[in-house]
């Protein structure tokens, strides 16, 4: 049972702001993409044989070099990403090789600090038949719908929505499949193509300390929970 993991990490960060790309700002010292890395060595060094990174053209030789003493016997590839993050991934996904991977992980580098106990529930349900999974944590705000002006349309039960973060977790076929067939300017994750050729997708335990860094307050719980997991 081998893994791969694509990371798409070419984002600008222009939420989060400042001069440089948000995969590459640092927090206690390492890069969201560093602490990333180590996050999904930690829970699966023992069958992951390759890790494709998506970076902002130019960059991809110095994240090489960055990266390599962090992903074990793992094959490391990085290739300039895309427009918006589907192309990224596509592009990543490319050269993910096609014999012997039966789990394809899709691993935001923004999320940076996913603990191991989530990852591993993603790859156990991607390895119990699942064809794709999502980690997901309840919903803390009330939701409402708007309209075109701003006015509310209505306020879906809030006991079934959920918030999905990643990795998420593909059988390889599907996911290639879900990108062969193309996303539009709508698409916000891998598991929204998969939904939309029909496939079910499943969903495991997430964890709120796999927050997506978005908005510089972000930034700030990044360094407390550092602080907190280092004492
Ligand atoms: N991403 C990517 N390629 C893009 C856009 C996003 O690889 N063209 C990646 C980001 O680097 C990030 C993940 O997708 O790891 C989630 O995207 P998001 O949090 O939206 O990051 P950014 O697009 O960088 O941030 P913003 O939308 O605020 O500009
Ligand atoms: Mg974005």
């Amino acid at each position: 049972m081998s893994s791969a993991v694509v990371i798409p990490a070419a984002g600008l960060g222009l939420r989060l702001g400042g001069e440089t790309p948000k995969a590459f700002r640092e927090v206690g010292g390492d890069s969201l993409l560093v602490h990333a890395v180590r996050g999904l060595m930690a829970a699966t060094a023992a069958d992951l044989v390759c890790f494709v990174v998506a970076v902002p053209p130019g960059s991809e030789e110095t994240v090489g070099k960055e990266l390599e003493p962090y992903v074990g016997d793992a094959r490391l590839l990085v290739v300039a990403g895309g427009a918006e993050r589907h192309d990224s991934v596509r592009t990543a996904l490319d050269v993910v090789p096609v014999d012997g991977i039966d789990c394809i992980l899709v691993h935001d580098a923004a999320r940076a600090f996913v603990p191991a106990a989530a990852i591993e529930r993603v790859v156990a349900a991607v390895r119990a038949g699942a064809e794709a999974v999502v980690p997901v944590v309840p919903v803390t705000d009330t939701i409402k719908r708007v309209g075109p002006d701003g006015e509310v349309v209505d306020t879906p039960d809030r006991s079934t929505l959920v918030a999905v973060q990643t990795p998420q977790g593909f059988a390889p076929d599907v996911l290639r499949r879900a990108h062969a067939a193309g996303a539009d300017a709508g698409v916000t994750d891998d598991a929204m193509m998969c939904e939309r050729l029909g496939v079910t997708v499943r969903t495991v335990e997430g964890s709120p300390d796999a927050f997506k860094v978005t908005r510089p307050q972000d930034l700030l719980l990044a360094e407390a929970l550092l602080a907190e997991r280092q004492r």
